[in-house]
């Protein structure tokens, strides 16, 4: 049965955090869905990062004529940054932020407390969260002297949804759209429809430790940790068996280094500790590797010098 696309009414987003998913997030609503977007990260050193990113991948489109000049101006144009000194009341205009900060629960609590106070009582609260439970981030909307039960609690609630994009955001064709416990369906209905309109395709998975993407994704990367680690072959033939004989764009070690270790560690530890479940119980390796800064792309050193 066909579906029909509601409209999504996001006349001004704002984007919660200026890393590499924020900066994705903040191009793609600004270039596909020609929405103006307003950028925040406490650090203004991370902004300036984000937007040095956003220029050059607008120069690139500009380059190879898939892009203007003037319409490069015009995304550009699009994105507004918000002064760190203004905290969320910089947000307060908007109709939906994406919440994009690292994995960690207690971090995100707070600020989706702080959002639900602050932003218009119609606004949606996304977050772009790879595993952390969408119900216990929306259950963090409310203070402490509004019942979850209450129609008040309810409303309050209802606006908070997963909207998990993939890195990098401008090249990956997905999003997975995870609905709370409590979220409601027009608040389903608007993501999805705002999803659509940065060019994505949505799938939609429960409201499970990891959804669907990162519990299949992150076993099969900690497998290959484990491989290396008990010296069944080397970083280059794992990585290239993966490349080669499934035709992966990247291997799993080279993957895990792109997504950063330390997000892969963050997401296999919400898993296990959120299932029980030894599968998912990250390697030593891993552990390792993290606690010795090497996170990757972004330290420099991961299972690979970049
Ligand atoms: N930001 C934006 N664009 C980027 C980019 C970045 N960081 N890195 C590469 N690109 C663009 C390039 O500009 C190029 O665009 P063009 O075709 O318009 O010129 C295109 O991607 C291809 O890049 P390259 O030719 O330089 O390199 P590759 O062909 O090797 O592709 C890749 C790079 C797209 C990153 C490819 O290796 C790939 O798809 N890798 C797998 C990525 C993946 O699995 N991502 C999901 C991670 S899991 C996740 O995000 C979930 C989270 O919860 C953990």
């Amino acid at each position: 049965m066909a579906s029909t696309l509601v409209p999504h009414g996001i006349r001004r987003l704002g984007v919660l955090g200026a890393g590499q998913m924020g900066t994705g997030i903040a191009l793609v609503s600004a270039m596909r869905a020609k929405v103006p977007v307003l950028l925040y990260d406490k650090s203004p050193e991370q902004v300036k990062k984000g937007l040095a990113l956003v220029d050059k991948l607008l120069d690139k489109d500009v380059g190879k004529g898939r892009l203007t000049n003037d319409e490069a101006k015009d995304v550009r144009g699009r994105i507004e940054v918000v002064p760190a000194e203004s905290g969320f009341k910089g947000l307060r205009d908007v109709d939906m932020v994406v919440e994009a900060v690292s994995e960690n629960l207690q971090l995100k609590e707070t600020i989706f407390a702080s959002l639900a106070a602050e932003l218009k009582p119609e606004a949606i609260l996304a977050t772009n969260t790879s595993s952390i439970s969408i119900t216990k981030i929306a259950a963090a909307t409310l203070g402490k002297n509004v019942s979850p039960a209450s129609e008040e609690g309810k409303r309050i609630a209802s606006r908070v949804v997963g909207l998990h994009f993939f890195n990098p955001v401008p090249v990956m064709k997905l999003v997975e759209l995870i609905s709370a416990l409590q979220t409601s369906q027009e608040t389903l209905d608007r993501a999805r429809s705002f999803a659509v309109a940065c060019g994505k395709t949505v799938t939609v998975s429960k409201d499970v430790p990891g959804f669907v993407s990162n519990a299949l994704l992150m076993p099969f990367i900690n497998e290959a940790i484990m491989h290396l680690e008990k010296g069944i072959a080397t970083r280059e033939d794992i990585d290239t068996t993966l490349k080669l004989g499934m035709n992966h764009p990247m291997g799993p070690l080279q993957l895990a280094d792109f997504i950063g270790l330390d997000t892969c560690l963050a997401i296999q530890k919400t898993l296990y500790e959120g299932t029980s479940d030894s599968k998912y119980r990250p390697s030593i390796l891993l552990e390792q590797m993290v606690n010795a800064g090497w996170l990757g792309r972004k330290s420099g050193k991961g299972f690979y010098d970049y």
